[in-house]
């Protein structure tokens, strides 16, 4: 480790490149005023969504979700549960004991990139062995009781019913061939019996949904579940005379969870305004150009490589490592490969308080980059630090819209995923900014407005 430098709140002892960075990262910059419009813009998305004329060309979904009721604490008994969307693949065998306490045990499975971009029936025959391997080692299998099974399947799906959900498109890096537009419990299904396993599907959930739930199990304030992991997408209980798009029964209660979509905000390019060139060039590169434009911008699965881009940028402009030119000069560094800067780097790089930058170091040694100076860490953890406020700004508004919306003064929001979980300040600029945003829609200082649980 370098001897430490005085610590100066210039992030680069030449005043005049300092100029240059700022000048790169300002186009990060979103204002107060400019998140108030994204707010709006987001509610009239949303109306779109929820309105039967325009839901078919409307971005943000607002499907419903045949889920009309939270649990109480007080359900009981064994159930099986499917995760797939996230980081990870698990499976989870759950005792809920009635006095709002719950037992898991459960195991996590990798999915092969091969099987992410394959054919759709090696998908759902991998889940049902994996599966299969699960309850035989909780020794499930051959007991004679069928059990039931709750899949939490987290991509945007149509559902015609709890237990019937076509899914619309892929997104966050999956591809699987002749899956969209079928019956994703079918599919499951299927490969179950197969199989020859004793589970039945009786419910297919969103992440968002699956949050919201779980946190009403213990707290009955929760109407709205969020998640920041691999991607980004929100959920909350809407009353049913404001989903134009329900074509269920009109019996009490009269609500249904929604889940939003919300990382398709954007596609018909109403957020152009704030996007930069390297939310740009991480759309062209991924997999589903032109969509999820509003997840581009926050989620786990791009934050790393907008980090990227901008680094290899500033480098370009030899504004960054000017130490390191003959290693990068070189290609030595995955700075130039795509996904070469880990969302997890951003985290970690953002741990380091005060002049030593040890973690910072730690990275930049990771990606090739050696002895770098007090300066190049400064200006990487300042990269890191505006990517991420931007995002929790962003999230934070489209947060503050729900609470909003809801518009009772005690709402509990479940929140789930690793960028919420591992990220050091994600959850304090997201606070900040929604509380801010709800606060000035809502005018009441003095009211609790929301509390995070997780
Ligand atoms: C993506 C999916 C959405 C999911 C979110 C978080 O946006 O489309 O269904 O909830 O990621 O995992």
């Amino acid at each position: 480790v370098a001897a430490p430098e005085k610590y100066s709140n210039k992030r680069h002892r030449h005043p005049e490149l300092n100029d240059q960075i700022e000048k790169v990262l300002d186009s990060l910059k979103i204002s107060d005023e400019q998140l108030i419009h994204i707010m709006h813009i987001l509610e009239e998305e949303m109306s779109a969504g929820l309105s039967p004329i325009t839901h078919k060309q409307a971005t943000v979904k607002m499907f419903p979700t045949y889920v009309r009721n939270i649990p109480n604490g007080t359900e009981m008994g064994h159930v099986l549960a499917l995760d797939l969307g996230g980081t990870n693949f698990r499976v989870l065998l759950i005792d809920l004991h009635g006095n709002s306490k719950i037992e898991l045990t459960s195991k996590i499975f990798v999915i092969p990139q091969s099987i992410m971009i394959g054919d759709g029936k090696n998908l759902f025959r991998h889940l049902a062995e994996c599966l299969a391997e699960f309850m035989k080692k909780e020794n499930l299998l051959h007991s004679g009781i069928c059990y039931p099974l709750g899949f939490t399947f987290s991509f945007p799906c149509k559902q015609e019913g709890l237990a019937s959900a076509r899914l619309t498109a892929w997104t966050k890096g999956f591809s699987c061939s002749g899956v969209v537009n079928e019956d994703v419990v079918k599919l499951l299904q299927e490969a179950i019996v197969e199989k020859g396993i004793n589970a039945k599907c009786v419910a297919l959930v969103n992440d968002t949904v699956g949050t919201l739930m779980a946190c009403a199990y213990k707290d009955p304030s929760t109407a709205i579940g969020l998640i920041l992991g691999t991607g980004t997408n929100a959920c909350y209980i809407e009353n049913l005379d404001k989903v134009g798009t329900w074509n269920g029964d009109y019996n009490e209660p009269k609500q249904v969870i929604i889940n939003m979509e919300w990382g398709a905000f954007g596609d018909n390019s109403r957020l152009k305004h704030i996007r930069t060139k390297y939310d740009q060039e991480v759309d062209i590169s991924s997999i589903n150009p032109g969509k999820q434009i509003f997840e581009k911008m926050i989620s786990g699965m791009y934050m790393g490589e907008i980090v990227r881009l901008i680094i290899l940028d500033l480098l370009q402009q030899e504004l960054l490592f000017l130490g390191h030119r003959d290693t990068y000069g070189d290609y030595k560094t995955p700075l130039y490969n795509r996904g070469g800067f880990y969302t997890k780097f951003v985290s970690t790089v953002e741990t380091d308080e005060g002049i030593q930058f040890s973690n910072t170091r730690r990275v930049l040694e990771d990606i090739g980059i050696h002895n770098p100076t007090f300066d190049d860490c400064t200006i990487v953890q300042h990269i890191c630090r505006q990517v991420s406020k931007r995002a929790a700004r962003l999230a934070g508004a489209g947060l503050a819209v729900l609470i909003n919306r809801i518009g009772k003064s005690n709402i509990t929001v479940g929140v789930d995923g690793s960028l919420y979980r591992y990220h050091p300040r994600f959850k304090r600029n997201m606070e900040r900014c929604s509380g801010k945003g709800a606060a000035m829609v809502a005018c009441v200082a003095e009211r609790n407005l929301f509390k995070i649980s997780d």
